[in-house]
């Protein structure tokens, strides 16, 4: 028996092979049954003629449900038609499993039904797409940073301090003490900068946001590189190159995912180094000249400024030098105009927002400790992070992108919630 799988089925056309599958759909006529099989690795046809098998297995195509389980056997054929360019000729049917009534049908579902049938959904052809691009984003960025000389070290979950300022924290006890989980690795990525150069984390990453928006997700996952000896400007370069690489990745290794998702590929052709670059400055000049009047100096962006900005670009864009008052505080200011910061938010285009932010980081132990007045970081949990200014401090920058929001952008799907398998919202916690 050559046991094989619908991706590999390609390697066996015109040979007879066994695959362990779920029938998605079917449609018959007198004497032909088609099924739509899955099997984790591809979306195939196979053909039930009623004179190529018994008749009982001829009744049994025509009457399967939904998702039920089989090892199905027959020859594989070309087929122009189909994009996967084979299909099978069905000899023989094992049914393993007969599914019950499968709640999701090929017929259209509400949001919130499909959201409380998630552990389900994940089978679906649209949402195998996101997953396997998802995935795809996975590997590339492992590549990317492994070629590139990162060594990658894990930042823990469970910590006593914050990154991005208190107000999103998720509580949790540790024993008697207070900890919170993490909402970024970057200060222990910069501990681990200074030991091993350049450094990337991957992993998950917590913010209690009140916010129900496309782009926001209670838990998600982040990538963080953090580079000593590397000034703003350098660490923009591997930014560009990081993004460029990982898009390009998807191109080239996710063809088939992104027909399924009806994605326009010609967008995503255009994203190639260099990045075009904008100063928050500029920014606030051409929201003006969009209609933003009201926008001023020293205000944040929301999400419909981000997207009008992006409107102006065809590839992602570089906001530059915001005001040192709305960014964090281990933020380098810049030497000529210190009421700006050496950091840039990067902006997809296409409506989906900020995937990376980052920046030079503070080297200087006289100007961190003023800004840990400011800031108001007394504890003893920060004590060590000042530390890193006082043992041959060196100039340091670093990033982080947020992996759905980029998978959301690449695979082109509206929310975040379909790039992520079992997403953490506002309001949800189940499956
Ligand atoms: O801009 P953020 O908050 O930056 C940091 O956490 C830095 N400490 C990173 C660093 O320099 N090492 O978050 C980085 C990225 C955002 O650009 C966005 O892509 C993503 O993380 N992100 C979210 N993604 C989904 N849901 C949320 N609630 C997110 N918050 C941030
Ligand atoms: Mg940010």
């Amino acid at each position: 028996m050559n046991k094989t799988t619908i991706a590999k089925a390609a390697n066996y056309v015109g040979d007879t092979v066994t695959i362990g599958a779920w029938l998605t759909n079917k449609r018959s006529s007198g004497k032909i049954a088609f099924l739509q099989l899955r099997d984790g690795t591809g979306f195939m046809q196979g053909v039930v003629a009623k004179n190529n098998v018994s008749e009982e297995i001829f009744q049994l195509a025509k009457t399967m449900t939904q998702e039920t389980s089989m090892y199905i056997t027959g020859k594989i054929v070309e087929d122009k038609r189909s994009p996967l360019g084979y299909e099978m000729q069905v000899s023989d049917i094992e049914v393993i499993h007969e599914a019950e009534d499968y709640p999701i049908t090929p017929k259209e579902h509400g949001i919130e039904f499909l959201m409380d049938h998630r552990h389900l959904w994940l089978r679906s052809k649209k949402q195998h797409a996101v997953m396997k691009i998802r995935n795809e984003i996975i590997r590339a960025t492992y590549q990317f940073f492994n070629d590139n000389d990162f060594v990658k070290i894990d930042p823990p979950i469970l910590t006593a301090s914050s990154a991005e300022g208190t107000t999103e924290l998720f509580h949790t006890k540790y024993f008697d003490e207070e900890a919170y989980l993490s909402q970024s690795g970057q200060l222990y990525m910069e501990a681990a900068a200074m030991a091993f150069g350049k450094v990337f984390s991957f992993g998950p990453t917590f913010r209690a946001e009140k916010s129900k928006t496309r782009r926001h997700l209670i838990e998600f996952w982040m990538i963080e590189p953090e580079m000593a000896f590397t000034d703003h400007e350098e660490s923009l370069k591997v930014q560009e190159e990081y993004v460029s690489f990982i898009v390009q990745s998807v191109l080239k290794n996710c063809k088939l995912e992104l027909e399924t998702l009806g994605r326009d590929v010609s967008k995503l052709e255009k994203v190639k180094t260099p990045f075009p670059r904008i100063t928050y400055d500029e920014a606030i000049a051409l929201l003006k000249e969009k209609g933003f009047y009201d926008i001023e100096w020293g205000e944040d962006f929301g999400a419909p400024h981000e997207t009008a900005i992006a409107e102006s670009f065809d590839k992602p864009v570089f906001i530059t030098h915001y005001p040192t008052k709305i960014k964090a505080f281990y933020m380098k200011p810049d030497p000529n105009r210190p009421e700006v910061v050496l950091c840039a938010d990067l902006i997809a285009p296409e409506g989906y927002g900020e995937i990376i932010g980052g920046s030079q980081r503070i080297d200087d132990l006289e100007l961190m400790k003023q800004r840990y007045e400011e800031h108001g970081l007394t504890g003893e949990a920060y004590q060590w992070y000042l530390e890193l200014c006082k043992y041959g401090s060196v100039p340091h920058s670093g990033f982080g992108l947020g992996l759905e929001r980029t998978v959301a952008w690449i695979s082109g799907v509206e929310h975040v919630r379909e790039t992520i398998p079992f997403p953490r919202l506002l309001n949800r916690l189940y499956p």
